[in-house]
């Protein structure tokens, strides 16, 4: 059993997926999202390679690299009290060999302090996953729209539609069960088909864009929260708006300096002792007097 406060272990996930409780997972990069995602009882953290699109401003999460991931994953884990932590494998980090991933896992964990790391795709993945899994690191899987293919999927566009690309996934996911993951991930698939895939696997699935009967659900914490400028997937539940909140604080702020409305007296500092004032009085004046 665990309290509200004690880290959460690979078991009390496991458990409470059992039991038929629903996983909560969302994604951060930095201590202050994680303070904040801890506090609430977020059951899983993602430092996910979203980043690279979130955080880094790229385009895709393609071009981010092990170091990046590896400098926010220890900013979210020096903090992080009670919720698992799961650290995203970048593009190129896993694929070409699985020395290769088993070497950049152990970094996520050795180095940046993660429980457990996740990697896209089935396949050629199951091998890395196994062999990570036999180095004694967790792993999470992830089918349906994997981002760090989407040359190869031709964008990001919902998949699993077709009767072909259904049986696809669903053997990809199986695969990764079999294979050792302790979860998998089910990105932009069909409701109906990602229910029978939950209910298919012993091992909980996270949805994101895979409906409600998914035995979890993630987030990525800018679309959550009102952060992200532009197009939202449709799957995308907004719970604030904090760009406009954010906006609006910066100009209060720009204006208030502007017009000399901040700072007030109570935002500045008193001296000691009379001299010191005696002493600033005293000093050179840039125009020369
Ligand atoms: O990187 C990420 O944020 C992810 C989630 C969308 C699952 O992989």
């Amino acid at each position: 059993m665990t309290d509200a406060t004690s880290k959460l272990t690979l078991a009390d996930i496991t458990a409470t997926a059992r039991r038929g409780g629903r996983l909560v997972m969302v994604t951060a990069y930095d201590a202050s999202a994680a303070r904040l995602a801890d506090a609430a009882g977020i059951d899983i953290i993602l430092v996910g390679d979203s980043a690279a699109m979130t955080v880094l401003g790229h385009d895709s999460t393609l071009p981010v690299t092990m170091d990046e991931m590896l400098m926010m994953t220890r900013a979210v884990t020096r903090v992080t009290r009670r919720a698992l932590v799961v650290a995203d494998m970048p593009f190129g980090t896993y694929q070409p060999s699985d020395e290769q991933a088993v070497a950049n896992a152990v970094r996520f964990v050795k180095d940046g302090g993660a429980d457990a790391v996740k990697l896209e795709g089935a396949g050629r993945s199951r091998s890395r996953i196994r062999a990570i899994r036999a180095a004694g690191i967790p792993v999470m899987g992830h089918v349906g729209l994997t981002p760090q293919s989407v040359a190869l999927l031709g964008g990001y566009r919902a998949q699993g539609r077709s009767a072909t690309d259904a049986r696809g996934i669903y053997d990809g996911a199986r695969g990764l069960e079999r294979a050792g993951c302790f979860a998998v991930v089910l990105e932009a698939i069909p409701a109906s088909i990602a229910a029978h895939i939950t209910s298919a696997l012993a091992i909980p699935t996270i949805g994101i864009g895979a409906g409600p009967s998914c035995g979890g659900q993630v987030l990525v914490w800018h679309d959550l929260l009102g952060l992200t400028e532009g197009h939202l997937p449709r799957f995308v539940k907004q719970y604030a708006s904090l760009s406009a909140t954010i906006r609006e604080a910066l100009e209060a702020y720009a204006a208030d300096v502007r017009s000399g409305s901040y700072p007030e007296e109570k935002h500045t500092y008193g001296i000691t002792e009379p001299e010191a004032d005696a002493f600033a009085a005293g000093l050179p004046h840039k125009d020369g007097r």
